[in-house]
């Protein structure tokens, strides 16, 4: 039976202009939940960086609020908030490269303020005005996502996700697993196979975590399982997040996916992506030009400070990979599912 408990938020503004950025430390669950509160743009930066926000849209917000934090020391005079302004979304961008929700949110902000007129302090306050929208409108783009995408599911299916889309990657339900909550609500019940995610565990820590204390049917799957798992024909569709999605719907998302993605084009199942509309970059013509993190090696060799590897081993640990177009069934957006993913469907839906 489905519960209607509503999980704890991961992004929150405490406060007015002179307030700060309070979120849920992701690094510490499932075990704890322990809240940071950013009272600095360094600490937006670490906090991004380190994965203690993570998910894209969820960075995105994160990063907005991240510039009203750090313009707080610069209300004196034009000059310095200008400046400042410059520097501050300068050092988040730098924060991870490959989800284009950060440059997203970053340049929504930077284009409202070279609008603005008034004083640094009246300008500090629209600029929040803004970063709540940004949140607001990403929890309506979850429940959308959720919407479209329940449509494609129907009851007793066993669906498979990678990594977490949830509601701690987002403002609001998430996206591959708002389309899950959604589907419950409307009294369909379906059996999630969360997929553990290695090397940072965000299946195993997150995604079960968040859809056991929903309610929602779940069980954990090392990632070398999914192939068999659907083998043995536990898995009727595949639906996950994503980070960037090119204009020809390639689509990157938390390395491992293309390997889910091929699994279930060899089994005929289809394959969905979960992303609102700021997910999308149309600069790019393909996935081929989306940056992929790179991340440090003691993530595979002393996984949560324990080693598991020999010292001095060669380590490659890309944190992202990229699924073509041709692999994916439909991706589920809060305006509608593209399918088949074409360029004509991608930016006939994404472009306004
Ligand atoms: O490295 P992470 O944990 O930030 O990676 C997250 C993902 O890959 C998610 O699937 C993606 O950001 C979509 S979140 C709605």
């Amino acid at each position: 039976m489905t519960q209607t408990v509503s999980a704890p938020r991961p992004i929150e503004w405490i406060g007015g202009t002179d307030g700060f950025l309070r979120l849920i430390d992701q690094t510490q669950l499932p075990t704890e939940l322990v809240y940071l509160d950013c009272r600095t743009v360094e600490q937006v930066w670490e906090a991004i960086k380190m994965l203690r926000v993570r998910g894209a849209p969820a960075i995105g917000v994160s990063a907005a609020y991240g510039v009203i934090v750090g313009l707080q020391s610069a209300t004196s005079n034009l000059d310095a908030f200008s400046k400042r302004l410059a520097e501050v979304t300068g050092y988040l961008a730098e924060s991870r490269p490959t989800a284009v929700n950060l440059f997203w949110a970053l340049d929504r902000m930077k284009r409202v303020a070279e609008g603005l007129s008034g004083t640094p302090g009246e300008r500090l306050e629209r600029l929040l005005t803004e970063a709540k929208e940004i949140e607001r409108e990403d929890r309506e783009m979850c429940a959308a996502i959720g919407r479209h995408g329940a449509a494609l599911l129907q009851s007793g299916m066993g669906v498979l996700t990678h990594c977490n889309a949830g509601g701690l990657a987002t403002a609001g339900d998430g996206t591959a697993l708002a389309v899950f909550f959604s589907a419950a609500a409307d009294g369909k019940s379906l059996h999630v196979y969360a997929d553990e995610t290695r090397p940072l565990l965000q299946g195993a820590r997150l995604t079960a975590w968040e859809l056991m204390q929903r309610g929602v049917d779940v069980t954990l799957i090392c990632d070398n399982m999914a192939g068999w798992v659907m083998k043995e024909g536990r898995i009727q569709a595949v639906v996950v997040g994503a980070d960037r999605i090119a204009s020809n719907g390639d689509a990157a998302n938390k390395i491992g996916t293309y390997s889910v993605a091929q699994l279930a084009k060899a089994h005929g199942i289809p394959f969905y992506v979960a992303a609102p509309s700021s997910t999308f970059d149309l600069t790019l013509e393909t996935g081929a030009g989306i940056p992929i993190e790179q991340r440090k090696s003691d993530e595979i060799t002393h996984g949560f400070g324990r080693q598991t590897a020999p010292t001095g081993v060669q380590v490659y640990n890309p944190a992202f990979d990229v699924t073509p177009a041709d692999l994916i069934a439909g991706i589920i957006t809060e305006r509608g599912v593209i399918s088949p993913v074409t360029r004509e469907n991608v930016v006939r839906m994404v472009e306004v």
